[in-house]
């Protein structure tokens, strides 16, 4: 799967321009402010609806454009030798919705075009996995489910409406009535439990990738393991948990226990990874867990998803970056990699044995000129 064309137009400093990306890996080179990581963020509109680095959408929109959009032609491979073409846009007027149409047609959910355009991006966020809120590891876990078990999609739909329901019933109090309470604790406890299985299957699918990974990136982190924890006391079911603390719930007015509680502990040699790594280690473990999701999403999946990966060589000194870049030529797939330094980014990955089809692109004033890597 990957894009072999992009048309942008009215999105912050870029230039309205095609762009031909290689089936392989796309560098993006260029100093400071060139517009790198817009293109990311282009692609990344493409596949969710949003920007990963704008709460405001309008502010993606060009100063002094009404307007933008991106447009992007996605390979991918059918029955025996064939190809299935792919037509994905994404538009939105300054002040308006956004406009989402797959093949011709105008689609309402931001999820018809994560489906079809599976994504990993991996950037300064993404140290969160390690040092951020619990709610970047559920984030990390429920890519996996939505990409690998589509059948939880439905469930997550449920369960998200049964936790608004409670948690409206509780807003009532100690007035609240106890017998509707028990019909949403049955809908929110039957799909919590499913969804927790899965993440729980999810984590431990992903453990030994990860450490696999983290040994070839840098085997003095040590041991990898991913411990999961739900989000209530596990020796008890979800039901039986929500029964326990139900006046509890009821004073805080909000459900305490549940997948919305859960997290993952990430452990080298026993310890929290956060306690003792160096920034530029726990980049690399960072790393390391974020492609073993994708290397997981192919072997499920059967085809690689787009790697978008924002500055990678910061933080990394040589050893690392060719590492990384050995690990990615491996997993192979469509990915696109910022940096500022071209002699060290074309130095890099051309070492690479098995070395993926490489393009450069050299990224002045918002244009993006291909040239030799
Ligand atoms: N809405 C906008 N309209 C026009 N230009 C914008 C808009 N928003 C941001 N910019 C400018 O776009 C330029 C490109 O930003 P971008 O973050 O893509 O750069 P970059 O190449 O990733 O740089 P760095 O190497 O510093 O990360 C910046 O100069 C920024 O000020
Ligand atoms: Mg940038």
């Amino acid at each position: 799967m990957f894009l072999r064309c992009l048309k942008l137009a009215g999105i912050r400093n870029l230039a309205t321009q095609t762009v031909e990306p290689g089936a392989g890996v796309n560098l993006l080179v260029g100093a400071n402010g060139a517009g790198k990581t817009s293109l990311l963020e282009a692609i990344f509109l493409l596949a969710r609806g949003r920007s990963f680095r704008a709460q405001v959408l309008d502010t993606v929109v060009s100063r002094g454009a009404t307007s933008c959009s991106v447009y992007g032609e996605l390979v991918i491979d059918g029955p025996g030798d064939t190809e299935v073409i792919r037509r994905l846009g994404v538009s939105r007027e300054t002040g308006g919705g956004f406009c989402y149409r797959l093949d011709g047609a105008t689609v309402n959910a931001a999820s018809t075009l994560a489906d079809t355009l599976p994504l990993l991006l991996i950037n300064s966020d993404s140290l969160g996995l390690l040092g951020g809120s619990p709610k970047t590891r559920r984030h990390f876990l429920d890519w996996g489910l939505f990409h690998t078990l589509p059948e939880t999609r439905q469930l997550w739909r449920q369960h998200l409406r049964a936790h608004q329901q409670r948690n409206a019933l509780l807003r009532r109090g100690i007035g609240v009535d106890r017998r509707e309470l028990d019909l949403w604790d049955r809908k929110f406890a039957e799909t919590g439990e499913l969804i927790t299985m899965m993440r729980c299957g999810y984590a431990g699918e992903i453990a030994p990738v990860a450490a696999r990974f983290t040994e070839a990136l840098s085997p003095s982190l040590g041991n990898l393991e991913l411990g999961f924890q739900a989000g209530w006391d596990r020796d008890q079911s979800l039901a039986d948990a929500l029964k326990l603390h139900r006046d509890r719930d009821i004073i805080l007015r909000a459900t305490q226990s549940g997948p919305h509680r859960a997290d993952l502990k990430i452990r080298l040699n026993g310890r929290l990874a956060t306690e003792s790594l160096s920034r530029g280690q726990s980049k690399v473990l960072a790393l390391a867990l974020l492609l073993a999701q994708g290397a997981h999403f192919l072997q499920r999946r059967g085809c690689p998803c787009l790697n978008l990966i924002d500055d990678l060589p910061a933080e990394l000194d040589q050893r690392h970056r060719r590492r990384v870049a050995q690990l990615m030529a491996e997993i192979g797939g469509q990915s696109f990699v910022t940096g500022t330094d071209v002699a060290q980014m074309g130095a890099d990955w051309m070492d690479v044995s098995a070395a993926p089809a490489v393009k450069m692109f050299h990224v002045e004033q918002g244009r993006f000129i291909e040239s030799l890597p």
